[in-house]
C-alpha cells in the first residue's frame, strides 16, 4: 500500500529503557506527503529517543520499543536489521544536531558524499553526478577544491548543509531532523530553516522537525505536536496553538516566550472594541 493518501509516516510508539524508565508513552504522529511536522519539547522530554526509535537505532537489549512505525504503509518496527539498513538513508533519512561531530574529521568532503552514495548504490562512478544537483540546492560548491577539504576546513553551516545533502542523496520521502540548528549561530540557524523550507517546497520532501524551540518550529511547520515527559499533550496548526493553547503546559510554554514579532504574525488579530 503506497498511495498519496497513505501518510508518509504513521507511528505510535512507547519506549522504556532497561532501568524501567518509561520515556515515551503512546506517542502518535502522522505526517502527510509534503508536510513539515514540528515535534517540540524541552530537553529530556524524549525527542531523540523518538528519532532513534523511528530508525530502529535503539539498542533493543537496553530499550523496549512497542507500537508501530508505518513508513509509506510498511511497518518498520519489526523489520529485520538487514532490510532496515536498506530503508535508512534511502526512504527515511536522519540529520542530527552536531554537524561537527557527525562528520568524520579524517574523511574529505568528497569521500563523505561518495560513502553516502555507496550506502545504497553499487556504481561508484555516479556519486558526483548524483551529488551535483543537491549541492547546488543546498548552496554548496560542487568542485574538486571543495571535495578535497576536510570537515575542519568548512564552516559549521556548510557542514550542516553537507549533512543535509548526504541525507537526501537517495531522495528519501521523509527527513527526520533532530535539533538541526541548535548548535548554530542565529544567522546560520535561520539559513538552515530556510533551506529545509525550500527542500520541502521544491522536492515535496516530508519533514519531521524535532526542536526545543517553539517559535522556530512554528515558523516552519504546518502542524506542531507538543511533547512533554514522553507524551503528546497537544497538537495542531501553529496559529491555533498560539491563539488558543489548550493544554496548561502549552499555555506555560507560550507565556514563557520573550515578546517576538513572529508570535504576533501567528496570532489572529483581536478586534478592538469600539
Ligand atoms: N540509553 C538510555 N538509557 C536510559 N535512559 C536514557 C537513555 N537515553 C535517554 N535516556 C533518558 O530518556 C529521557 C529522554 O531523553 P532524550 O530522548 O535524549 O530527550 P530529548 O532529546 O528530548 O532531550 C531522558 O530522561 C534521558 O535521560
Ligand atoms: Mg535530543
Amino acid at each position: 500500500m503506497n498511495s498519496a493518501k497513505t501518510p508518509v509516516l504513521d507511528t505510535c510508539l512507547s519506549v522504556s529503557y532497561h532501568n524501567g524508565k518509561q520515556v515515551l508513552s503512546d506517542v502518535r504522529l502522522s505526517i502527510g506527503h509534503g508536510e513539515i511536522l514540528g515535534l517540540v519539547g524541552e530537553s529530556g522530554s524524549g525527542k531523540s529517543t523518538l528519532a532513534l526509535a523511528l530508525f530502529n537505532l535503539l539498542d533493543r537489549s537496553r530499550a523496549r520499543v512497542t507500537g508501530q512505525i508505518q513508513l509509506n504503509g510498511r511497518d518498520l518496527l519489526n523489520l529485520p536489521e538487514k532490510q532496515m539498513r536498506r530503508v535508512r538513508g534511502s526512504e527515511i533519512a536522519l540529520v542530527l544536531q552536531s554537524a561537527g561531530t557527525a562528520l568524520n574529521p579524517v574523511l574529505r568532503v568528497g569521500a563523505h558524499l561518495k560513502e553516502a552514495w555507496l550506502a545504497h548504490s553499487n556504481d561508484a562512478s555516479k556519486w558526483k553526478q548524483a551529488a551535483a544537483s543537491l549541492l547546488e540546492r543546498v548552496c554548496l560548491p560542487c568542485d574538486e577544491e571543495f571535495f578535497r577539504r576536510y570537515p575542519s576546513q568548512i564552516s559549521v553551516g556548510q557542514a550542516q548543509r553537507l549533512l543535509i545533502a548526504m541525507a537526501l542523496l537517495h531522495r528519501p520521502s521523509l527527513l527526520v531532523a533532530d535539533e538541526p540548528t541548535s548548535a548554530l549561530d542565529a544567522i546560520t540557524h535561520a539559513e538552515i530553516l530556510a533551506l529545509i523550507r525550500e527542500l520541502n517546497r521544491d522536492l515535496g520532501l516530508s519533514v519531521l522537525l524535532i526542536s526545543h524551540d517553539l517559535l522556530s518550529a512554528a515558523s516552519l511547520c504546518s502542524r506542531l505536536a507538543i511533547l512533554r515527559e514522553g507524551q503528546i499533550v497537544e497538537s495542531g496548526a501553529p496559529h491555533r496553538i498560539f491563539a488558543a493553547p489548550e493544554h496548561p503546559y502549552t499555555q506555560r510554554l507560550i507565556a514563557a516566550l520573550p515578546p517576538h514579532p513572529l508570535a504576533a504574525t501567528l496570532t489572529p488579530e483581536v478586534p478592538i472594541a469600539a
